[in-house]
């Protein structure tokens, strides 16, 4: 059976060498035009006159739009209409379109796009937490309270309590492929529109409503992403749209692709903020009482930051049973790109407080950081008594204290914090740090009608295999992962299924490829469109061998029934000669969820994925320099449909979790500008930065929930294993002070933010 099986990525010879089409290297025809949004100036104000004359008369240029010359709606936003394609007047962070430019070449828009003239009245910007709450500039009226028990009674009673902030960092997504789209004009009106998106349906919503026409007019179709991570959810949004409109006035095919420093300057990014946390505990840091405050700055529009705000709540509690705890999360509105979803959608950032507060703990206890860990874990399954997360979910599948036993006792966890308390001690300069930090990560979308997805089969009379479903392919693996699932269910090699591009026209209505769930979502409805043609042939040759339908078998390419066995393609053939359809869709909607949002109560989440990891570093007191020594991880993926895609996803995932707390650093001046735009002053994990010893196991167990082939989800978990170079690296720098003040390293922590903090320790 082809699942479970290690296999490679379908296209990773053509990724290798370069044969994978990505839209831009999809041939246009010759008279193809390609467009360029010319921006905001400033953070905050409004536009008075714009005069475009040489915009229009340079080089190459077709022709200028600006909101004016819209034929529909002016709003790419995927939640409250609140995101013009281009500005009407108000400006609301510098990076955002007013006008754009059709030209013959890619180069010749963008040099195009710099010649306009802007008069604008500036406004000052509401930039930082602090701007922001001054002014009450945020999204919904007031923050979010959601709470479990009475946190206020239990700090009250606690035997010891301690109170912190912690300010994180946001991030860059730097999927490889910059946002790309183009749309082609067709007759009457239709559109067919390629977009770089994790989200296709989505695409075709806003394209129908730009260009006034019913989504049937509009076909989207998406082959791969060069990487999107959460930052081609909603993003993408913008240059879809401005191709379907500049294509359908023109009646010429549309191109546009953001260049490096573009897409950096006007797509939203990971949320950055600030936790504050008070909490109580006893003497073996079990945690009596907790309180968190997020403060979360979500941008100029919407987007998706309440979704990725309540899922930051929802992660608050990490790995750890909380009796008495209150978490209020304000949503700010600030003069800046549009914060949006990236890989753990606000788990990450709703993590870093509860293993802080665990670090913080162990710190004023003087014990080991993993023992209080241990002492707040959820209990293993079967849990008695029934023990329940912060918003009500019961936790059914918990596994975190085996899974860390075994992490803790294959990585040598306790001779190794012996032996950097040793180095430690031998060596002035060069201190080393070690941590272990658990994931626990809830599956499924919280807005519960997004967990659906469907398929459609066909099998050809010669017995190849055509697969569609509604999920993209980002270089996760999801296409090659369904296609094991589909080759299971009729018995035959992997090698006779066709992956072909998401589409629009054949699988209607999906949901974004998001939330880690495209393989649990589309894996099923796969499966049941298979089902349903296998169950066919199985009726039909079972009528005529006068057996049972359950006694045809599929197995090995082969199929067998009454005694008689044909090859697939001989039973494809003669189920088609006998007028058997062979074509069907599936569809596949989560059981058991439920989530009353406003109350902050219910089961989002249809299981969790679990994991942990375990991290050394080594840091130069005098520079801030840092290494990641070694790291070891165990994860779950359930029954993995593919453990080497799953390794991918878990070493990954780890490195860029790694880069966002240690490494990636957005810095914006106080005028709103992204100082920060390309590689040359962003810097992301290269492959020198990981672990110099990385040792990446699976967790051998089954989904206790009925997913495909029991598997887990995988996408996103693994980035919060990261975590683990935070705690780490604040572990080394406690090492050069007396223990007496807890070194508070924020995230990210660069060189230079670990430089300050030793700094720190030593003027104790
Ligand atoms: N892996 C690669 N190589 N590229 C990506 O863009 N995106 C991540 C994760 N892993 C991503 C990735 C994110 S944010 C999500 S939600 C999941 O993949 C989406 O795919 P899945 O649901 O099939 O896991
Ligand atoms: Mo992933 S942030 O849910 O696209």
């Amino acid at each position: 059976m082809s699942v479970s099986k290690p296999l490679a990525h379908d296209t990773a010879p053509l990724h290798v060498n370069g044969a994978a089409r990505y839209v831009d290297d999809i041939p246009l025809p010759a008279n193809a035009v390609h467009l360029a949004f010319g921006w905001s100036p400033i953070a905050r104000g409004e536009f008075t006159a714009l005069d475009l004359s040489q915009v229009k008369a340079a080089d190459g240029v077709i022709t200028v739009l600006t909101a004016n010359d819209l034929p529909g709606e002016n709003d790419t936003s995927p939640s409250a209409h609140d995101e013009p394609l281009l500005s009407t007047g108000a400006l609301h962070f510098k990076g955002q379109p007013i006008f754009i430019v059709a030209a013959t070449s890619h180069h010749a828009a963008r040099r195009a796009a710099k010649l306009a003239k802007i008069e604008v009245n500036e406004t000052d910007p509401i930039l930082t937490i602090e701007a922001a709450l001054a002014a009450n500039s945020r999204f919904e009226d007031g923050p979010v309270i959601w709470s479990k028990g009475d946190s206020d009674r239990a700090l009250a009673k606690s035997k010891n309590e301690l109170s912190g902030s912690l300010p994180f960092g946001g991030q860059e997504h730097f999927y490889l492929e910059g946002q790309a789209a183009a749309a082609l004009p067709g007759e009457n009106g239709d559109v067919l529109v390629h977009s770089s998106t994790q989200h296709p349906t989505e695409i075709q919503h806003k394209v129908a409503h730009a260009l006034n026409i019913p989504m049937n007019a509009v076909r989207v179709e998406v082959r791969r992403m060069g990487g999107g991570f959460g930052g081609k959810e909603s993003q993408g949004n913008a240059l879809a749209v401005a191709c379907a409109v500049v294509a359908t006035k023109l009646n010429r095919p549309a191109k546009m692709r953001y260049d490096r420093d573009d897409d950096m300057i006007i797509t939203g990014k990971r949320h950055d903020g600030r936790i504050d946390y008070r909490v109580g505990y006893d003497e073996n840091g079990l945690i009596t009482g907790l309180e968190f405050e997020h403060y979360i700055r979500c941008g100029w529009s919407q987007d998706l930051s309440l979704p990725v705000a309540d899922r930051a709540m929802l992660h608050s509690d990490n790995a750890y049973h909380l009796k008495d705890v209150k978490i209020t999360s304000h949503r700010l509105k600030t003069n800046t790109q549009s914060a949006t979803a990236y890989r753990g959608f606000g788990g990450p950032q709703g993590m870093i407080g509860i293993e802080r507060v665990m670090d913080e703990i162990a710190f004023a206890l003087g014990i080991d950081p993993l023992a209080v860990r241990r002492a707040n874990f959820y209990a293993d399954a079967p849990t008695k008594p029934r023990q329940t997360t912060p918003y009500g979910m019961t936790v059914e599948d918990g596994i975190i204290n085996a899974l860390v036993e075994k992490l803790a006792n294959s990585a040598e966890y306790d001779e190794r914090r012996k032996s950097v308390a040793k180095w430690n001690a031998e060596n002035p300069i060069l201190k080393r740090g070690l941590a272990l930090t658990p994931v626990k990560f809830g599956i499924s979308f919280t807005l519960t009608h997004l967990n659906q997805a469907g398929a459609l089969v066909h099998v050809y009379q010669d017995g190849s295999i055509h697969l569609n479903h509604g999920g993209t392919e980002m270089g996760q693996g999801l296409f090659q992962k369904v296609a094991q699932v589909a080759a299971s269910r009729f018995g035959v090699d992997v090698s006779n299924i066709k992956i072909t591009a998401t589409d629009t026209a054949k699988v209607p209505n999906t949901s974004a490829t998001a939330a880690s769930s495209g393989s649990d979502l589309n894996g099923m409805a796969v499966q049941a469109a298979c089902d349903t043609i296998k169950g066919r042939i199985a009726s039909f040759l079972a009528n005529q061998f006068g057996v049972k339908a359950a006694t045809v078998k599929f197995a090995n390419g082969l199929v067998s029934a009454g005694g008689e066995t044909m090859p697939f393609a001989k039973a494809a053939q003669r189920a088609y000669e006998a007028r058997v359809s062979l074509s069907a869709t599936g569809f596949y909607k989560t059981p058991k969820i439920r989530w009353d949002r406003v109350r902050g109560q219910g089961r989002p989440f249809l299981y969790f994925a679990y994991g942990a990891s375990i991290s050394e570093v080594l840091i130069d007191r005098l520079t801030g320099e840092n290494r990641i020594l070694r790291t070891d991880i165990l994860h779950d993926c359930g029954t993995s449909l593919n453990p080497a895609l799953d390794r991918g996803q878990i070493e990954g995932g780890f490195v860029q979790g790694a880069g966002w707390v240690s490494m990636e650093e957005l810095v914006w001046d106080d005028k709103g500008d992204l100082k920060t735009h390309a590689p040359s002053t962003y810097k992301i994990p290269a492959c020198s930065d990981r672990p110099m010893v990385f040792n990446v196991d699976l967790w051998q167990g089954e989904n206790r929930e009925d997913t495909v082939y029991r598997s887990k989800a995988v996408g996103e978990p693994p980035f919060m294993l990261g975590l683990s170079v935070l705690a780490a690296l604040s572990d080394a720098v406690a090492a050069c002070g007396d223990g007496t003040v807890y070194p508070n390293l924020d995230a990210p922590a660069t060189p230079e933010a670990i430089l300050r903090a030793v700094t720190g320790q030593e003027n104790t």
